[in-house]
């Protein structure tokens, strides 16, 4: 296999910058970011010199205006993205980055679609650690509701993507009718992942695989080409893989190329693997 036709490929790199895609040439984005406001990302952020809710949130958005770039006419992105909750200066604020993150994409001109509310049900009310609701226990009126959903935020670049009639692959690529009523519901429950392995992978906040599973379902057909710029431990490339859908990913920290080695097994040898700015562009530019 030479490079310019693997299928499956990792930036290790900046997907703010993702000269290695020509412009119109992916079909699916899947992607987690960092989220803004949460505490596991706050030395992500810091690191970044990203402090304030409005920092963070430019950050990121370097990154979306990429999406729409490599986003083919008709193209689909789905953003999985949390709200976070925090006390400022003795008070209480809610940071929605999912109403951020839709602004965002309408700014940039992208249609913004139905979205998902994804519960985990393994969530319990905590707070600093305890199991806990926010506020002041049973007494009125000062609790906080506690945020047990997650977002998928789906946006199109575009209209409606076209094809053949009774193009093949398409056709290949059909659900069932159970599959249909339960994926395009808006709540999904799904549990949340475990995380296996240590310190980075805590950080790295990785969704369940079903997440990535139903999305390349319900948006791609086989063959497409699905990018997921916040990589971290390759839960989209796996489902990408499995579903015959070629792949790219990007991942700024190199030390996850390990474990998404460790996790793909022998199935990483036909994964390439690149430091950014060392690989040619790929990808002609499609269309609806
Ligand atoms: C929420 S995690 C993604 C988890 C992933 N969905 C999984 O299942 O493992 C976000 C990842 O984005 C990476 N990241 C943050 N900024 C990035 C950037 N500008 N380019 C590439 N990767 C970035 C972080 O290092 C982190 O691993």
């Amino acid at each position: 296999m030479t490079e310019t036709t693997a299928d499956y490929r990792v930036i290790i790199g900046d997907s703010r910058k993702m000269q290695e895609l020509a412009n119109n040439s992916v079909n699916l984005v899947v992607t987690s970011p960092p989220y803004p406001m949460v505490g596991i990302w706050d030395d992500f952020f810091r690191e970044e010199s990203a402090e304030s809710y409005d920092e963070m949130h430019s950050y990121l958005s370097q990154t979306w205006k990429e999406v729409k770039r490599v986003l083919a006419p008709g193209g689909l992105a789905c953003i999985n993205i949390g709200d976070a909750t925090r006390t400022k200066d003795g008070m209480f604020h809610l940071y929605p980055n999912h109403s951020r993150v839709i602004e965002t994409f309408e700014h940039l001109g992208l249609v913004t679609l139905p979205y998902i509310l994804w519960k985990k049900p393994t969530t319990k009310p905590r707070y600093k650690g305890k199991g806990a609701f926010l506020g002041s226990g049973f007494l009125p009126p000062n609790a906080y509701v506690t945020l047990d959903m997650e977002y998928i935020l789906i946006f199109r670049k575009g209209s409606l993507r076209t094809f053949e009639p009774k193009d093949p692959k398409r056709y290949g690529s059909k659900f069932t009718k159970n599959e249909r009523d339960e994926w395009f519901s808006q709540v999904w429950s799904v549990k949340g992942t475990r995380q296996t392995h240590g310190k980075l992978e805590r950080r790295v906040a990785a969704f369940p695989e079903e997440i990535p599973r139903r999305l390349i379902r319900m948006f791609s057909i086989e063959d497409d080409l699905v990018l997921d710029p916040f990589l971290g431990s390759g839960t989209t490339l796996k489902a990408a893989m499995d579903l015959s859908r070629r792949f790219i990913g990007y991942e700024k920290l190199q030390d996850f190329s390990g474990i998404i080695q460790e996790r793909m097994g022998h199935e990483s040898e036909r994964i390439v693997f690149r430091k950014q700015s060392v690989m040619e562009q790929v990808g002609s530019p499609l269309t609806a």
